[in-house]
This record gives structure tokens, sequence and C-alpha cells, in this order.
């Protein structure tokens, strides 16, 4: 099978690109570089496009006949949620804007299969009772713009499935973390994980963002999936949009079990040897005390399951990091 991965060079997308040319796809890969580094897509074909300039729909179009693109896996995107909220109008337009061009450029080369990259972000705030956890049919309720674009997207792959027969499928990513291999770590510094690492190696104690939620340690709690899991599900998924029997377009992927800021931050002086004594700060507006995701429908429809924990995830996150990052600062209390 031959798949364009939208985004391969990105953290997320070099994963999928490297498991699917280790199962024997051609894999080409559209990426504007943004965020992504060009020598993470190894072998595959690297044509530098942003998707959301008007000749995107052309030139992607081009692409899909010229390799003989089976199937779309759309991982590209920007993804920063504060960032969303400053500029909104650009936001709409590289996310909506871009998918847009890519699949009007799909329909127009008869490729009719996709897989979106969708976010935990699409649930917002949800209206749950605590210890509930997030099924699909949770009311999505977005409170950024990051957030909206996904749901606009999910709603856009949806009605071409209605108007021209397109294939979909989203997945809705809670929190990524921990790398595959150690050349293809996270190079944002966004997440909870990269940003304690951060701290760590700069001589700094991170920062817990509110002590003083409904939770058994007070900290926030959310669902981490490793980086190699979810990479895993892509295939799955595209396994999927083979089948002629597809109930369900969204799926949420991550491992439906919660870990605190606290339980992250202990497991990574656990992977890292750091004695850490994080800081406390008040609460973050728009952070909900719980956020876990019901990962029944991918379990029993896709045949997807998590095989890799917490533990896994610091330990690969901080093999990633040392060598590019260096070693502590100061702080190295146990590890010397
Ligand atoms: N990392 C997470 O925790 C997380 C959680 C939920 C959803 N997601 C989604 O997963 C996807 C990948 O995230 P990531 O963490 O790998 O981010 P990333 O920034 O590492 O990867 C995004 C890739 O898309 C490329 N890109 C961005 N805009 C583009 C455009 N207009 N045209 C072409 N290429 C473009 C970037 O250069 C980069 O290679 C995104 O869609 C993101 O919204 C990520």
């Amino acid at each position: 099978m031959t798949v364009l991965v939208t985004g391969g060079a990105g953290y997320i997308g070099a994963h999928v690109v490297r498991l699917l040319q280790e199962r024997g796809d051609s894999v080409v890969v559209v990426d504007d570089l943004s965020s992504g580094i060009a020598e993470h897509v190894g072998s595959a074909a690297l044509v530098h496009l942003d998707l959301s300039t008007q000749e995107a729909v052309d030139k992607l179009e081009g692409i899909l006949n010229e390799y003989s693109v089976d199937a779309v896996i759309h991982i590209a995107a920007k993804k920063q949620v504060g960032e969303s909220a400053e500029r909104p109008a650009w936001y709409y337009a590289q996310n909506v804007g871009g998918f847009s061009h890519l699949l009007q450029a799909m329909q127009n080369a008869g490729v009719d299969k996709m897989m979106f990259s969708s976010s935990a972000a699409t649930y917002g705030l949800p209206n749950l009772p605590p210890g509930q956890l997030l099924t699909e049919d949770t009311a999505p309720n977005p409170i950024s713009p990051y957030g909206e674009t996904k749901l606009v997207c999910e709603w856009m792959m949806r009605a071409a499935g209605k108007a021209w027969g397109l294939r979909g499928v989203g997945l809705r990513y809670f929190n990524v973390a921990g790398a595959g291999w150690p050349e293809l770590g996270d190079p944002a510094v966004m997440n909870l994980i990269p940003i304690a690492l951060k701290a760590l190696t700069s001589g700094r104690q991170p920062v817990i963002f509110g002590q003083d939620y409904p939770t058994e340690d007070g900290t926030c709690i959310r669902d981490y999936i490793h980086v190699l899991d979810l990479a895993e599900a892509h295939l799955k998924a595209l396994d999927y949009l083979g089948r002629d029997d597809r109930p369900y377009d969204i799926f949420n992927v991550g491992t439906g079990t919660g870990s605190s800021v606290l339980d992250v931050l202990k497991q990574l002086a656990a992977s890292t040897g750091y004695d850490l004594q994080p800081t406390i700060a008040g609460r973050r507006p728009g952070d909900p005390a719980a956020l876990v995701a019901d990962v029944s429908r991918i379990q029993d429809v896709l045949g997807w399951k998590f095989t890799r924990g917490l533990a896994e995830m610091t330990d690969s996150a901080w093999e990633a990091w040392a060598p590019v990052h260096g070693a502590p600062a100061v702080l190295p209390a146990s590890a010397g």
C-alpha cells in the first residue's frame, strides 16, 4: 500500500512513518517543516508544502496521482492552544483551510481513504461527574480555537463521506508522551514531561499548577499514551478503512487510566534520578480536574490496546532528551 502522511516529519508523524515502512508500505510525506525535521522521515519521499496555501490543492492532487496513493494519514496541524487563542483566523486557515485543500485534492484524484489526527481538545471542559470517563459520545465542547479546528475537521470528514464516499476515521489523541526511538523524541516543550525535563536540565524545579483539585493528591489527572502505542493505532485505523463494516468514524486513543501530575513527576524522578521537589503555583484557567478516555470502542472495534505504561513513557522521553539537552545543571540529588 502507498500512504501519504501529512506532518510526517513531526513528532507523532515520524513514528507513524517509521512503523508503516517497517511493515512494508511505501510512504510519501508532505510537510511544511514549520516544526518538523526533514531527517526524521528516513527514506520516505518528502515534499515540502504548506497545505494551507492556494496552490496546495493542485500540488496535492499531483502527488496523489504521481505516487498512486491508496490512503492518506493527515497528521499535519498547528497545535499550540495559547497561540490559537491569539491568532484564531490563522489557526482556522492552517488547520481547517489545509484540511479542506487536502479533501478537495483527494476527491479530484479519487483517493477515498483518510485517517485524521484529532484530539481530546475537542471535549474541552466536559460537564461530567467526577471519575466518569470520556466516551466518543460525550458532547464535544472545545474551549480553544485549536480544539474547534479539530472538531470542524471531523465534521468535514464526515460530510465528505456523505457527499462523495470518503472513508474517514478520526483518532482523538489524549496526552502523547515518550519516544519509540531516542532520535524521535518530542522536540516541542509544550506537554508536562518535556516541560519538566526542560526545567530540570536548566537547574529549576518543575511547577505544578494547582494542588487543590478534587483528586486524590490534589493535582490534575490526565490520560498519557505512549507515542509508539499511538502510532500502532494508526496502522489499525488504516486497516479498518479497508473494511466494509465500519460502524464508527471517531475513536479515543488513550489508556483508560489517569495519572496525576504528581504521579508523572514521581515517575520522571525515577527515570532521571533527579530529586524532584516541585514548586506549587495557582491553578491555570481552563484546566479541568480530570480528563481520561474510555477506550472500549477502539479496543472492541479496531482490536487495538496500549501496551506501554507511564514508566516506559518517562524512561524513553529521558533517553531522547538527555543526549540533546545535556546533563543536569543542578539538582542531581540521587543520580549524581
Ligand atoms: N502531541 C500531542 O500531545 C497531541 C495531542 C493531540 C493531538 N495532536 C495532534 O497530532 C498531530 C501531530 O502532533 P505532533 O505533536 O506530532 O506535532 P508536530 O508539530 O511535531 O507535528 C506537526 C507536523 O505538521 C507539520 N505542519 C504543520 N502545519 C503544516 C501545514 N500547514 N502544512 C504542512 N505541514 C504542516 C509540521 O511541520 C510538523 O512536521 C497534530 O495534528 C496535533 O494537533 C497532538
